[in-house]
């Protein structure tokens, strides 16, 4: 991306930008007020060049090349860090993008909603139930194709799939009820099999279109009692990862995240189940889930929504075909 300040009753710049396919475009722009101010600010002041070059500590930048802030001036690396975090916003932002995500009803999917509407994306949410979504029930494929065709009838396109739906049983193996089997397979696995094959189309002619898949730490560990959620949170890796090489080609990116322990329905809808099966109380089980992942705290879902924020934003173009573990290390311990 490069910049070029013209300077006179205002402050405009042209903006050059490189899409999936490395065409570069520019366009001109005005910057914002304040944005304007700091601009104006920062070229009035131009940064000291002839200054030592300064120690990592005080968080100022080592490169020589331009633009190059320093400390010294109160107020300049202020405003240099603006100056920063307006080309950074750019890749970040979603403005202009269609996204659907589902299970938006539940704790994560709130936050992946607020997250992405944040960003700037006209957002479409489905569960199957919930105020202003599209209600649908994703165990069957009628249902995933019918959301899929509402958000291209109502949008005219999709260009970011969030597919988070999820739901849990409890049971071990040889008790486990094949209806539960059933249910959690198609919800997991099925569902974003379904999901992508009816979003395909359009997800490969949006420019840069973005598939995330809330996977779970259960993705690549086992936990007795839950041979379905394993065995589809396993299997919807596999999805991703051909998925991704297939859609490739096309500017599209299809990535998952592994969350830790949230504070959610599914997480407390097991905590009866556990403490029973366990002989514990709901305190302690809940406990016991805080205290797996370091720093004795659960995952919170803004942490997770931010993750897919960046992986649906055009900052990450790159990363494709991967699980991003979010359970403050957990899993590596
Ligand atoms: N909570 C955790 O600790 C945790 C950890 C790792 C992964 N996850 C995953 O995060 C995702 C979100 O779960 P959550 O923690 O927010 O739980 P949640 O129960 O709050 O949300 C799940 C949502 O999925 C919806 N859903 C379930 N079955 C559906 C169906 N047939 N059709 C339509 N919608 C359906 C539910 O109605 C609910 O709103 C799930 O994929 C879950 O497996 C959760």
């Amino acid at each position: 991306m490069g910049l070029a300040f013209e300077v006179g009753a205002s402050v405009s710049y042209e903006l050059q930008t490189h899409d999936e396919e490395g065409r570069i475009s520019s366009q001109k722009e005005t910057a914002l007020p304040q944005v304007l101010s700091e601009a104006a600010n920062f070229l009035s002041n131009p940064p000291d060049r002839t200054l030592p070059r300064k120690d990592s500590s005080r968080g100022c930048y080592r490169s020589k090349s331009p633009p190059v802030g320093h400390c010294e001036k109160k107020g300049q690396m202020a405003d240099f860090m603006n100056y920063e975090q307006q080309s950074r916003a750019r890749g970040w932002s979603l403005k202009g993008r269609v996204a659907l995500v589902t299970g938006a009803a539940g704790g994560l999917g709130k936050a992946i909603v607020a997250e992405l509407r944040q960003r700037g994306a006209n957002v479409h949410g489905v569960d199957v139930s919930g105020e202003d979504l599209f209600h649908v029930d994703l165990s069957t494929p009628s249902g995933n194709r019918d959301m899929v065709a509402h958000v291209l009838a109502t949008a005219g396109r999709l260009d970011i799939l969030v597919l988070n739906a999820g739901c849990q049983f409890l049971a071990p193996l040889a008790q486990f009820p094949d209806a539960e089997w059933e249910r959690l397979r198609s919800v997991m696995l099925d569902a974003p099999f379904y999901a992508l094959k009816a979003a395909w189309p359009a997800l490969t002619s949006s420019r840069g279109g973005r598939v995330i898949v809330t996977a779970s730490v259960s993705s690549f560990s086992a936990t007795p009692k839950k041979a379905a959620y394993t065995a589809a949170k396993h299997g919807v890796l596999g999805l991703v990862r051909v998925a991704a090489l297939e859609g490739a080609a096309h500017g599209l990116t299809v990535n998952a995240v592994a969350p830790g322990w949230m504070d959610t329905g599914l997480m407390r809808g097991q905590v009866e189940a556990q403490a029973a099966s366990r002989g514990l109380s709901a305190d302690q089980v809940i406990a016991q889930f805080r205290a797996w992942q370091p720093g004795d705290r659960f995952i919170e879902v803004n942490e997770v929504a931010a993750v897919i924020g960046f992986l649906a934003s055009p900052s990450a173009s790159g990363v494709n075909g991967e699980c991003v573990t979010i359970d403050l290390g957990a899993s590596v311990g």
